[in-house]
Parts: structure tokens; sequence; C-alpha cells
């Protein structure tokens, strides 16, 4: 009876603890809670073809905007027309990912640093971190995404 009443008041404390997080404190997994409308994606300027991929706003400061879909980012563009696997970003560089998706839940993360989302339709992930540590990261899906999400990766040189 004492295992049954310790273990049910633990059970209320967790349910409890949940609540005030999600009802009191706002707290949602999707960072930010910026809605979007994940039919029209292109609606929102920051997500149109020609804005995807690296783009610097000002010295050491850089936005990464992409669209991440079974099974890809969209980074954009080269200058050939082919599309960017591999997005290149001085050291110390301060850098604001903002990624969204028309279809389902991804991952996004950059192993090996602190950028770690989860990229849900509707909503705008973003984070914005600086990218002090030299090397080359794997950007990676780490939501089960469907038969091609081992496929989802790019690459992230910091230089
Ligand atoms: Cu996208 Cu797994």
């Amino acid at each position: 009876r004492i295992w049954l009443i310790s273990g049910i008041s633990a059970l209320i404390l967790f349910l409890t603890i949940l609540g005030f997080g999600a009802f009191y404190l706002g707290t949602h997994p999707q960072s930010h809670g910026v809605i979007i409308d994940p039919g029209n994606i292109e609606a929102n300027e920051a997500f149109q073809t020609e804005n995807l991929g690296l783009t610097k706003v000002d010295d050491d400061k850089y936005i990464v905007n992409i669209v991440a879909t079974a099974f890809n980012y969209d980074l954009g563009v080269d200058d050939e027309g082919k599309p960017v696997k591999n997005i290149k970003i001085p050291k110390g560089a301060t850098v604001l990912f903002q990624v969204v998706t028309p279809d389902v839940v991804h991952g996004f993360n950059i192993a090996g640093t602190n950028v770690n989302m989860m990229v849900e339709p509707g909503f705008i992930s973003s984070i914005e971190t600086e990218m002090n540590q030299a090397g080359e990261f794997t950007l990676l899906c780490n939501e089960y995404c469907g038969v091609g999400h081992h496929m989802m990766f790019a690459t992230v040189e910091v230089y």
C-alpha cells in the first residue's frame, strides 16, 4: 500500500511539473514558436528560393535559411545551379539558423556543436550561435522522418 501511494504520488508530481511547464511557462518543443503556414512557406521572405542558404548580414554575422524536406536540406543553389550541400562559415561568426519544413517533423543537429533543434511543420525553428570551433561538422536529421532519413545531411565548415 505504501508503494502504491508513493508511486501514484510520484506520478502526480511529474504530471504537475509537466503541466506547469507546458501551460504556465509555455514550454514548447519548438524554439520561439514562430508560426508559419506549412502549405505556403514561401509566403515568408526568408524561405523564398533565392534567400535560402548562407547570407552575410554584417561583419561576422550570418543568417542561414533552410527548408528541410523528406529527405533533404535545401540550402539554395550555387552559381552553377547545383544544390548547395556545404556551407562555409568563418570561425567566431555569429550565425542565426532558421529552419522550416512543409512535410513532417525533422531534426536539425550540427554534430559536435550546441545546434540541435526539432523542425516541425507550422513553425520556424531558430537558433543563434557562435561558431567558435574550426572544423568540418555534419548537419544531420536526428528525427526519424521516413525511408530516406539516413540520407538527410549536409556539411558545415568552420574555417
Ligand atoms: Cu528528416 Cu530524418
